[in-house]
Parts: structure tokens; sequence; C-alpha cells
């Protein structure tokens, strides 16, 4: 039997059944930039990504999450100074390794920072960091954050060579990639094949998919197993959704997910509040 909590440790539980359990702890943080977004897109004042914390912490919600990007396109120096200092819930601030925006991530004092690549053409962050080509950059950055008493997080794909990187960069928390892992459901299970935005790349068949679905999952696992034997801790996110989630909800190895996209899609039907209690009761299952 699997039960889960939020905002504790792992640990082992006794259930009242009679019989010891595993209870795996995942805590549930919330994107809120894409209530930015939706600002952004009339260039106005409304929705404010603040009026989303007391509505996520009611909700149960762990942690809130927030991307400053170089380009501003949605939470602004202001949304993440204002997050950071009224959120009751811990604040982990995504950003670039851009030298500028660390000495930015310093001055505001996020409990976390979680380094992520950024190109200014995507659409969203494409894959984990290139910890190989950037160490020595990132490395800095991971100094400077620790000598700010900010813990550090890396998002990075599943692969062997990423952890071992992020074990010498002495990090706290690594955040698994789930991108590929989300694009391949959707184009399985999600109809996305049939829409405008299906991914050329994965027109393939459906025991194709298949197999690089259970790829994907088992490398998840794979890297978030790896990453405990390092004593870091693992959180994991990208296209995270309500039909997917339970595939990675259920790796105990890793302690978080990061949710934003389709929770904020719910929201526009369900309220924000009625979102996120929906996503914790999937990962109940
Ligand atoms: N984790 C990281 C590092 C991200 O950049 C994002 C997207 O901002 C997310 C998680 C959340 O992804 P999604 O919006 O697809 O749930």
């Amino acid at each position: 039997m699997i039960q889960v909590f939020t905002g504790l440790e792992l640990g082992i539980g006794y259930a009242g059944t009679g019989e010891i359990n595993f209870i795996v702890l995942l805590n549930q943080c919330v994107n809120i930039d894409h209530i930015a977004v939706l600002r952004e897109a009339r260039k106005i004042n409304d929705p404010n990504p603040l009026d989303a914390l007391g509505i996520c912490k009611l909700a149960g919600a762990d942690q809130i999450t927030i991307h400053l990007r170089e380009d501003r396109r949605h939470i602004h120096d202001e949304d993440a100074k204002n997050v950071i200092k009224l959120s009751t819930l811990p604040v982990n601030l995504e950003c670039s390794i851009n030298k500028d925006i660390i000495d930015i991530v310093c001055k505001l004092k996020p409990s976390r920072a979680t380094l992520v690549p950024e190109n200014r053409e995507e659409v969203t962050t494409e894959g984990g960091l290139d910890l190989k080509s950037n160490f020595e950059k990132i490395k800095k950055a991971v100094e400077k954050l620790h000598e700010n008493e900010i813990e550090v997080s890396l998002f990075i794909d599943p692969t062997n060579d990423m952890l071992e990187l992020s074990e010498q960069l002495q990090v706290e928390w690594v955040e698994l990639h789930t991108g590929t892992f989300a694009n391949v459901y959707a184009m399985l299970h999600g109809n996305l094949n049939n829409t405008h935005h299906s991914i050329k790349e994965l027109e393939l068949s459906r025991k194709e998919l298949k197999k690089l679905l259970t790829k994907c999952r088992k490398e998840i696992k794979k890297a978030a197993i790896l990453a405990n034997k390092f004593n870091i801790k693992v959180a994991a996110g990208h296209g995270l959704n309500y039909q997917n989630v339970t595939k990675i909800s259920r790796i105990k190895q890793i302690k978080e997910l990061n949710i934003g996209q389709s929770i904020i899609a719910r929201s526009v039907f369900t309220g924000l509040k009625d979102a996120i209690v929906d996503m914790k009761n999937l990962l109940k299952d």
C-alpha cells in the first residue's frame, strides 16, 4: 500500500492495518508563471500572480515556483520580489546561470534557486542544463548562491553523467526533466498527434511510442535512485498533468513535483483551489 503525505520526510509508517507500509511523502509545488503569462497577454496588472499565493496554500500546495526569465516574458522583477516577500510557503525561483540573474537572485533570497537552461526562442524550457559544457560557470553560480544561504537545484536530464556532475557541484537538489516522457505520453495517450501541435519526431507507431515511454520512465527512475545514492534530493517536473502524473509520482525516490501549465489550465474551468486539490488527490494513488 502506498500513501502520500505532503511536506514531510520519507519514512516508514504504520497504517493501522497491522502491516508496516512505505509512506511516500511528496511535495506538491505549484508553478504560477502561467498567471503572469495571461497578464502579459494584455500588458495590464491582472491577473496578478500574488493573488494565487493564499489559494495555493489553502489548497495544500507545499511550495511556490516562479521563473524569472532573462527576457521577463512572464514573471518580472517586482513579481519575484513580492512573491518571495509575501508567500507563506517556501519559494523556488527558477533562473538561468547568467551572472546578472544570479546576482539578482542572491539579493531576492528565495529559499531555493533552480538553475535551468534558457534559450530566447523557446516556448518553454526545453531539456535539462548541460552541466558538462557549462561546468565552471555553474560551479560559480552554485557557490555564490550557497554563500547567500540559498539552496540549489539543477534542472537536468535523467542521465548518469548529469547526476555524477551534480554530485561534484555539491547541490542539495536535482530536478529531473520529465518533458520528453510527457511528450511521448501525450502522443500515445493524449490525442496530441491529431492536433496542429503534433510533435513531428514522435509521429511513431503505437508500439514504438509504448517502448519509448517505458524507456523514458526507466531512465527517470534510474536517475532518481542514483541521486539518492549521492544524497541529493530529487524533484521532477515539466509537462506533468492529470493524465501522466501518477507514472512519475509512484517513483518513491522522487520527493517533489513541480507542476504549472496543467494546473493553471484546469483552473480556468474549476478554479485554482480545486485544480490543486484534484492534483493532490491523484498523488495519493
Ligand atoms: N520545472 C521547470 C524547471 C520548468 O522550467 C517548468 C516550466 O516553467 C516546470 C517545472 C513546470 O512545467 P509545466 O508548466 O509543464 O508543468
